[in-house]
Order: C-alpha cells, then structure tokens, then sequence
C-alpha cells in the first residue's frame, strides 16, 4: 500500500442542483446564460441533464463505492412561484434521497446554493430585508419533506463566493457592485441560516431524533491567504484584510451569530453555536501584495490558474478546529479541481487524500467535487472538474481515471501499489 485511509474517513461526492439538472428556466443563472454572460455560451438549461438521468447517476455513484453524497434541490422548481410549491419536483427529489439511501449512500442536502428562483431575484434576493423570511417559507417545507429520512443539511453553500461576486465584484447576476449591498446580503444570510439551523433542529427532534442525529452547518468557502512578500508589511496586511473580509468574518457570523463589518446585524439574531460541524469548501491559496487574488508565479496550477496547494487544506481545517472547538467533527464539503483532460486529477486526489491521512487533524469526510462534470458558473461548461466524464452533446457517461483510482481508494482503503503505479505515477502537475 502507498498509504492506507484516515481511520473512519468518508468518501463521497459533491454537486449543486443548477450545475447538473438542466431544463429549469426560472431562475438567475438562466436568465444569465440567455442574456449571454457565459464564457463559453452555454446554459444551466442544458447542463448534464441529471433531472432525468438521476437514476443512472447514483446507480454509478453506488457502483464506484461511494459512500456520501453532497447534493442539492433547485429552489425555483421546488418554489416556481412565491408560496406556490410544486407537489412533482418535492416528490421527484424525495424519489431520488430514497434511491440513494436505499443503495447505501448517506445524503448532505444543500438547501441554497448561489442560485436564485427569478421571482427572488427580481424583488431583491438576499439583499432584501425579508429575504430571511422567504428563504425560511422554503426551507421549512423542504425540510418538512425530507427530514424523516435526511438527517444532515448545509444550509447555504459559500455565502462569501455568492455576495461578493454577485454584489461587490459584479461578475455573477445581478452584477451589483456595492459594499452596502454586500453587508446587507451578509446579513441577511447570516440570519436565514442561524433560523435554518434551530428549524431543522426542531423538525427532527419532533420525530423523536436526538440532538446528535442531527448534523448541520453551512459550506464555508475558505483561502489560505499568503503575502507576496513576507518582509513586505504592506502585503502582511493585505493578507490578513483579505482574509478576514473574504472569510473569518463571515464564518464567525454564520457559526457564532457574532456579526462585525462587512456583515451588517439583522434584529432577532442571537449569539450561540450554529453547526455541528465544521464545513469546508477548498480549492486553492491567494498570494497577494494588495486587496487582490493574485498567484503564485512558481506553482502548478490547475485548468484555470488556480495554484495547487493541498497542505491549505490541513492548515485551515486545524485553524477552524482550533477556533471553533477541536469536539467538532470537520467536513471536507467541497475540495477538487479543474482539469479538462483529466491529466492530473489523479495525482491531486492521491497527494490530497495522502496528506489527510497522514496528519494531524479532524477530517472524517470528504466530498469531491465533483461527481460529474457540470455546468461552472462564469465558465459554463469549459470548465471540467467531474470524476466522471460528460459528452454533453449525446449526454453519455465515463468514468476517468481519477474516478476508476477514486473507486479503488474506497474499495481498498488507500491506494495500492497498483493502483499508484496505475493512475498515479504517469501524472505530473504543470506550472
Ligand atoms: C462552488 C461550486 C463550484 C466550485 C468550483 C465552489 O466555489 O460551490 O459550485 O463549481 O467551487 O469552482
């Protein structure tokens, strides 16, 4: 064996609904792709058409041995209309939990992420001040649906990657660039998911389920954020700001109720413990002189220059625990990468999956992203971070390698000497 598996670590997979359902027009993203933002033209629309493949995707998901899946309901099916539920898209999703628990593969439902029905957009979506209550009308009957078989929810997935590109940089819909607008949307997610939280809380407990049969918490998009320079003081601050409003000041909010600029205070939200355990959505490390993104010149970086930088995983998951209480179990919620050729996906799995194994720290799942490929925001579908392959014209499935080492990861325990010389040792990274 070239290493064998953290003791009692999860294997599973990621998506988000928009990304991989297509066949909704109502709500942003699409309107976004018809108005012709996209990269590379294409549409959620199309994406991998997974609202009417979904049986062959988790009989593939049950077949590579995957034992957790992260996956997510589109609100605009679910809630076309503000109070109009539609019975079809709760019973098609209920259908689907099912399946994949009835196979083994224990569900993490994500009620928002980043997209927005069209009628919530259009009176303001997150930076509206009753967004909190809407969201709750939604969410409540969601959880109501499901949470007689679905015991663990992220409520929000990344809502610092939502704001500050929706509202502060203006590059996703409704390409708003406004601090107050970024503050307010903070806010109010801050609050709809502290609601959330206590709501799921008290719907299972009405079941009968104990306090620890529960588990939730929000996907937390985090950096490692590093000075160009360390000598330079300039660019020490830069890190450190940077930092603390893309992130820590967000992720105390959501987690402690504890709200300081840049997320504005909304009435009625109390100070406590709000997860059960520590979310964490990882794909890369800034390295910045100023209030930027920049990268690192001599590192290998993947499909769209995102620096490669596994040991940020292992470092922020031991700063969270350390600040958020060591007792709390820590989610790898999201961690993958774009590689359209899959090139070097299956080292990146290998050198991650390694160094989780092999160090200090509190890790007991992980959630690649992705499953398949999908549709990535900006970048339509250009961008490939799936295990498995998508033809998006005949719609057909493969497997790539990193899926096959995946699969074989879970079914053995670790990696083989096989499998590494198999997967593994052909593939380099690029600078
Ligand atoms: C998001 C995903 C996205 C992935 C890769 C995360 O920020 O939650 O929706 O596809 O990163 O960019």
């Amino acid at each position: 064996m070239k290493f064998t598996l953290k003791e009692g670590l999860l294997l599973g997979s990621a998506t988000a609904a928009t990304q991989i359902e297509g066949g909704d027009e109502n709500n942003n993203w699409a309107r976004f792709a018809a108005e012709g933002k996209i990269h590379d033209h294409t549409s959620p629309t199309r994406a991998a058409d997974h609202y009417a493949r979904w049986r062959e995707d988790i009989d593939l998901m049950a077949k590579m041995g995957l034992k957790i899946y992260r996956l997510g309901v589109e609100w605009s099916r679910i809630e076309p209309a503000r109070g109009e539920f539609c019975a079809e898209a709760l019973a098609h999703y209920r259908e689907e939990l099912e399946y994949m628990i009835s196979l083994g593969i224990r569900p993490l439902l994500t009620l928002h992420h980043f997209t927005n029905p069209l009628w919530f957009e259009d009176m303001g979506a997150w930076e509206c001040k009753e967004s909190p209550d809407i969201f709750m009308e939604f969410a409540e009957r969601v959880v109501s649906e499901y949470c007689d078989i679905v015991s663990e929810y992220i409520t929000i997935n990344e809502p610092n990657v939502y704001a500050l590109n929706s509202l502060y940089w203006g590059t996703w819909p409704p390409e708003r660039k406004s601090m107050g607008s970024l503050m307010r949307a903070f806010g109010n997610m801050t609050a709809a998911h502290i609601r959330c939280y206590n709501m799921i809380h008290e719907k299972r407990a009405a079941l009968g389920f104990s306090k620890e049969q529960t588990l939730v918490s929000f996907a937390n998009h985090l950096r490692v954020f590093a000075p160009k320079s360390r000598r330079n003081i300039f660019h020490r601050i830069s890190a450190r700001l940077s930092e603390y409003l893309f992130q820590s000041a967000i992720t105390k909010a959501m987690m402690t109720g504890k709200c300081r600029i840049p997320v504005r205070r909304v009435k009625g939200v109390k100070r406590g413990k709000y997860y059960d355990f520590i979310g964490i959505n990882y794909y890369s490390r800034s390295t910045v002189s100023g209030l930027d993104d920049g990268v690192r010149e001599d590192s290998f970086k993947n499909d769209l220059g995102w620096e490669i930088y596994h040991e940020g995983l292992i470092e922020l998951s031991n700063r969270l625990s350390k600040r958020y209480g060591r007792e709390y179990p820590v989610f790898i919620t999201e961690n993958g990468t774009c590689d359209n050729s899959d090139s070097f996906r299956p080292r990146f799995i290998y050198d991650q999956l390694k160094m989780i194994s092999e160090t200090d720290n509190r890790i007991e799942r992980y959630y690649h992203w992705s499953f398949m490929d999908n549709f990535e925001w900006r970048e339509g579908e250009s961008a490939r971070f799936g295990i498995v392959h998508i033809n998006y014209e005949t719609q057909e499935r493969t497997v790539k390698d990193s899926g096959r080492l995946y699969s074989s990861i879970i079914s053995n325990g670790g990696v083989t000497d096989e499998a590494y010389e198999k997967y593994v040792a052909p593939r380099s990274y690029h600078e």
